[in-house]
């Protein structure tokens, strides 16, 4: 690797000359019903809009086209499913036909242009299905991750006001099966806003009984042949500018925002990516081995391998115990996978169930050529264990919810560049990433600061949150005038590598989720016994980052603490979900505060991770301090006041 025999230089500097050249050119990669009128209209929307007056449909490029075009019996989808012993293949062909009698499913319960639909769905390909229909149809979906419990829906019920839910009965976890229909029945009661009906797919692990007038069966629907006949064969023109889909991310409060992703800037980028970022063609397999309720699904295992022909897989499984930490190896294997995309967490299970990779020798991985980590920080140990073991490029790359593809990473279709362990390497073009001060102001070389985007963003990143572009501008825009704030943090090097540290927010990464310590903070702080709370992330060798929150007991509570702890902990997994794998609380006397009241969550985090911290200078009283750490060394979290 030699950073003269890459591309990237010589293609960044092209974008940097002529970005709306470059993304003109990318755009002729995609169908248009009617080409747009401007690559890039900088005074629409709140920072521009991409391709106005272009009309186009995402169903269309992802499916369609390839039928047209003669890939029709190739595989667009293969589930493979460990925890339900299913594996099944779905041709582009096939896919087509699913998605017009979904669209005339969605059709019969009301759903026009323009509504939204909301997925609560497992890794089934009828979800994949789903997101796709909606956009034959120009509905807007959201889907909401199956971890998330009955209140978090319904806050997503409420602010995308559906008129149709997409559920299923149950999800499957190692050991037991997740009854999502009762949670998604809590939702709805919960929320304000009712959905006028209920798509449900029965699972054969468990039936959901349904509620008459609301929920209708999914697989009955299906084999109507009077819905069959109204299959909609045509895929509903849109604008570009029009959204494809909303999803809900966590924010610095509770209330999660609603990221809008746009119908022609998200295929022109998502298709660029797959090319040029990740070195696949089409009829390759591509695997994403994550969720399609987080971003990663959305874009890697449903939209860009679709728009670029190639076969993605769904796999419904575990990296370990399903059935061992050889079912990567596996499936890769299986299926003839060229590249894989997941979260470091994921290899530091395999690390630590298999460290000397013994599982991999009984598996044939020649076709596997490259393999991508993001949603987290890429610890150094695991890139290296994995390089060593897999013998192929292993390719950290950062982005976020709102980008919806990689900010920075390392180009594998435009020749790799010499790897920096710790560094997602360089910005993709479309981005011109720079580190900042407090005061807006350019940090040298291998300085730490904000990192910020200069305006306008590429194609594919939000244009907006939901119903909420005041939010949207005080959220990324007003604090540094003229960029995008990531809520990174980081520094760039003399070579322009970049690193990113850690969030400038309440937001932590836990196995790769993104979740809101602010949001468990406002669940702790409902529970009747507590006065105040604070939750930090905590440094875990598994899942990169876990929380853990200190509680203050009101005065007069005179019940045990360890009874409250013990309450507080399921709180978090009822009101917000397993995902958030919240599992200490640590009831205290006081929590360290500034002289101003301000909880000191930093130092406190600092301590639990047995990081050098200083005193800070506005403390109130220093001896807390001393009280915290004790209090976490007492349950064996590691902390050593310095
Ligand atoms: N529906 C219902 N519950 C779910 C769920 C879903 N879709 N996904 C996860 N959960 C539950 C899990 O069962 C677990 O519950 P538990 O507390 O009863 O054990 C909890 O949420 C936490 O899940 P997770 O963080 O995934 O931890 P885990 O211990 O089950 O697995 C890993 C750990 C590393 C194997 C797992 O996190 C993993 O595969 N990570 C890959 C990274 C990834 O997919 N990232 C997404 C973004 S790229
Ligand atoms: P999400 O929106 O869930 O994809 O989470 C985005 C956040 O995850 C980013 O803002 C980062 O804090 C973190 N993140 C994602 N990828 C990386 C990476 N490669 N290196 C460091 N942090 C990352």
């Amino acid at each position: 690797m030699d950073a003269r025999s890459s591309r990237y230089h010589e293609v960044y500097a092209r974008w940097q000359r002529d970005p709306q050249g470059f993304w003109a050119e990318a755009a002729r990669e995609i169908d248009w019903f009617e080409q747009p009128k401007a690559v890039f209209d900088a005074k629409a929307g709140i920072y521009g809009r991409w391709f106005p007056g272009g009309v186009c449909n995402t169903c269309f490029n992802a499916v369609d086209r390839h039928v047209n075009a003669g890939r029709g019996e190739q595989a667009a989808i293969i589930y493979d499913s460990p925890l339900a012993g299913v594996k099944r293949t779905i041709t582009y062909h096939r896919l087509m036909t699913e998605t017009q009698v979904l669209a005339a499913m969605l059709r019969d319960l009301g759903v026009q242009k323009g509504d939204r639909v909301i997925l609560y769905m497992p890794m089934v390909p009828e979800a994949v299905i789903a997101m796709l229909a909606c956009a034959r149809i120009g509905a807007i979906h959201s889907v909401v991750f199956g971890g998330f419990a009955a209140r978090e829906l319904a806050t997503r019920i409420d602010d995308a006001k559906p008129k149709v839910i997409l559920s299923a009965s149950c999800g499957l976890e190692p050991g037991r099966i997740v009854a999502y229909k009762p949670l998604l029945d809590e939702a709805i009661a919960l929320a304000q806003h009712k959905p006028e009906s209920c798509l449900i797919l029965q699972r054969p692990q468990a039936q959901a009984p349904l509620v008459a007038g609301r929920d209708h069966d999914w697989a009955a629907m299906r084999d109507d042949a009077l819905v069959h006949a109204r299959s909609v064969y045509e895929c509903v023109p849109v604008a570009a500018t029009d959204p494809l889909y909303i999803l809900y991310t966590s924010g610095t409060t509770g209330r999660p925002k609603g990221v809008v992703r746009d119908n022609g800037g998200h295929m022109v980028a998502l298709k660029w990516s797959m090319k040029y970022l990740y070195g696949v063609e089409p009829g390759d397999v591509y695997w994403a081995a994550s969720d399609v309720g987080w971003v990663v699904g959305h874009s890697y295992i449903v939209y860009a391998p679709l728009f670029h022909g190639c076969t993605s897989i769904l796999y419904e499984g575990k990296p370990v115990g399903t059935p061992d930490a050889g079912a990567f190896w596996r499936v890769i294997s299986e299926h003839g996978c060229a590249a894989l995309f997941t979260a470091p967490t994921a290899f530091r299970a395999i690390k630590k169930e298999d460290p000397q990779g013994k599982l991999l020798a009984q598996y044939d991985l020649s076709k596997f050529r490259a393999l991508f980590l993001a949603g987290e920080r890429a610890d150094p140990d695991t890139v290296v264990w994995a390089e060593k073991l897999l013998k192929v490029p292993v390719i950290d790359h950062w982005w976020q919810t709102e980008t919806g593809w990689a900010i920075a990473g390392n180009p594998v279709g435009l020749g790799l560049l010499p790897v920096k362990h710790g560094s997602p390497t360089v910005a993709m073009p479309g981005y011109d990433v720079r580190i900042v001060d407090d005061a807006s102001r350019e940090v040298a070389a291998g300085k730490m600061g904000s990192i910020v985007v200069k305006l306008p963003l590429p194609p594919s990143c939000l244009p907006t949150l939901w119903q909420a572009d005041q939010r949207m501008r005080e959220s990324f825009l007003d604090e540094f005038p003229g960029y995008y704030k990531t809520a990174d943090a980081g520094y760039k090097d003399e070579d322009g590598y970049i690193f990113v540290m850690g969030r400038t927010d309440d937001i932590i990464n836990v196995a790769g989720h993104r979740l809101s310590t602010g949001g468990m903070e406002e669940v702790l702080a409902a529970h009747p016994d507590v006065a105040e709370c604070a939750v930090f992330g905590v440094k875990d060798a598994l899942k990169g980052e876990v929380p853990c929150g200190f509680i203050v007991l009101k005065f007069g509570v005179n019940r045990p603490p360890a009874e409250i702890e013990k309450e507080c902990v399921a709180l978090i997994r009822d009101k917000i979900g397993p995902v958030a794998a919240f599992k200490l609380a640590i009831a205290v006397a006081r929590l360290p505060k500034t002289r101003s009241g301000k909880i000191l969550r930093g130092t406190i985090k600092k301590i639990a991770d047995g990081d050098k911290w200083a005193m800070p200078a506005t403390i109130d009283d220093p001896v807390v301090l001393d009280e915290i750490g004790g209090a976490l060394k007492g349950r064996g979290v590691i902390g050593s006041p310095a």
